[in-house]
């Protein structure tokens, strides 16, 4: 650590497996039914399963997420003006146009296309009055794409191929890590105030490998991060639990404040801290001392402390302060141990370490849900299972579970059969494979 930062277009598949040939082809093809015909670029950035880390990346702690072999494309050809059209293959979602500058309007909420003007006002920010516009094509559709909503990060992936082609449509010499730093802020624009988790594994993920991320940046904005294989002869295996939070949005901006607050609460007894990060070496006796079970913005204010609320909190919004403190506070001490474990090849500290992170983020995050217990607890009686959790924000989305090899035809029948008779419908079940980082996508021979 830390590691070799090169440029994104530098790992281009150009070994096209057969059928996502047979993907760029059509993706062409239809580019050009819509915006005519012309040179064509196309670009990728791939979902993400986080193993172990939730919700510690907004408070400057430890990640393990890996790359998802799922992800999204974009065709793309320059304009010379600096208009942006964006057309989608899947007709749910449809077109749009905005002009790029330091300020685009919004889309309504919810609305696509927000991704995509994140994307551009921050780099437009960087480059005012110089950008160029494109017409945009973008592809996810199943069986290739990103879940939606399933905590496997589709909207960074969408995030980051759009700034990904606008920049290289452009000539600006990005480091993956500036930017994921710039698409980490460009989220921002649709009013969630999530980490740099998800961007940054879009963007310098590896293939076969999980990404331990430090998402402290260091003085200089380097990020410090290693790869990590996962233990020989096991499998990773995502359970979706077909639950789609609606409002994600509001309980997530809720935790962060919760983290705020408690950095507030401290920040009397450490004056140093800025985040929770700072106060991970302390006991944690010390620290719950010092955290009330429950606070509100306005009593903060009315005792002088430094808080500023997330889009969507107010002033009589109760945050759960010591509880939420607690569970970033022992998942970053997990996401080390977890390093260690994958490093000795220990497949059973580390499930177990994930298992433990799912109880944390059940009762001390409350961000799980009947569905994704249910999973992870059908998982944990399966022999060979070493490990299972929720993965991502939470509040619905997928568990992710780590298996010996052998154990995969059995946790799969058993998963199935469970959650079928709990719930009346099949998960969608995926092995996963850790995927490689973002770049451009070099035509098939
Ligand atoms: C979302 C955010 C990430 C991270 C996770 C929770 O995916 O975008 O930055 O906070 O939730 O770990």
């Amino acid at each position: 650590m830390p590691q070799t930062d090169t440029s994104p277009a530098a790992e281009t598949n150009d070994h096209l497996p057969r059928h996502q040939a047979e993907r760029y082809r059509r993706l062409l093809a239809a580019f050009e039914r819509t915006y005519g015909p012309g040179p064509i670029r196309v670009f990728r950035a791939p979902g993400r399963v986080n193993l172990i880390g939730e919700h510690t990346d907004y408070n400057h702690g430890f990640v393990m997420p890996l790359a998802l072999e799922q992800d999204v494309w974009v065709a793309v050809r320059a304009r010379a003006d600096a208009r942006v059209r964006l057309a989608n293959t899947e007709a749910a979602f449809p077109p749009a146009t905005f002009t790029i500058g330091p300020d685009i309007p919004a889309a309504e909420p919810g609305h696509w296309s927000n991704y995509a003007r994140g994307a551009a006002q921050r780099l437009a920010r960087e480059h005012p009055s110089t950008l160029r516009g494109m017409d945009a094509l973008v592809d996810g559709a199943a069986p290739w794409g990103i879940p939606r909503g399933s905590g496997l990060s589709s909207s960074s992936a969408l995030t980051v191929v759009i700034a990904l082609a606008l920049a290289a449509l452009n000539h600006l010499n990005y480091t993956p890590t500036r930017l994921a730093h710039l698409c980490h802020e460009a989220e921002w624009y649709t009013g969630t105030r999530g980490g740099i988790m998800d961007q940054f594994n879009a963007l310098l993920a590896r293939r076969g490998h999980a990404l331990f991320l430090d998402t402290r940046p260091d003085p200089n904005g380097d990020y410090h991060f290693a790869y990590a294989p996962l233990p020989a002869q096991h499998e990773i295996l995502l359970a979706d639990s077909g639950v789609r939070h609606r409002n994600v949005g509001g309980e997530f901006n809720r935790r962060v404040a919760a983290c705020r607050a408690a950095v507030a609460l401290l920040r009397p007894h450490f004056p140093h801290i800025t985040h929770l990060r700072d106060v991970q070496e302390q006991p944690w006796p010390r620290l719950a001392a010092l955290l009330p079970e429950q606070t509100t913005p306005r009593a903060l204010a009315e005792r002088g402390l430094d808080f500023e609320a997330p889009p969507g909190v107010t002033a009589d919004t109760v945050l759960k302060v010591r509880a939420r403190a607690r569970h970033v506070y022992t998942e970053n001490r997990r996401v080390l141990a977890a390093v260690e474990a994958m490093r000795a090849g220990d497949a059973a500290r580390l499930g177990a370490l994930m298992t433990e992170a799912h109880r944390s983020a059940r009762d001390d995050y409350e961000i799980s849900l009947p569905e994704l217990d249910a999973l992870v607890e059908s998982a944990l009686a399966v022999p060979g299972v070493r490990g299972a959790r929720l993965t991502g924000a939470g509040w619905g989305g997928s568990v992710v579970i780590l298996a010996h090899t052998d154990a995969m035809p059995r946790l799969q029948r058993h998963l199935t059969q469970t959650f079928q008779a709990r719930f009346g419908r099949r998960p969608p079940l995926t092995v996963c494979r850790p995927s490689h980082a973002a770049g451009e996508i070099l035509p098939p021979a």
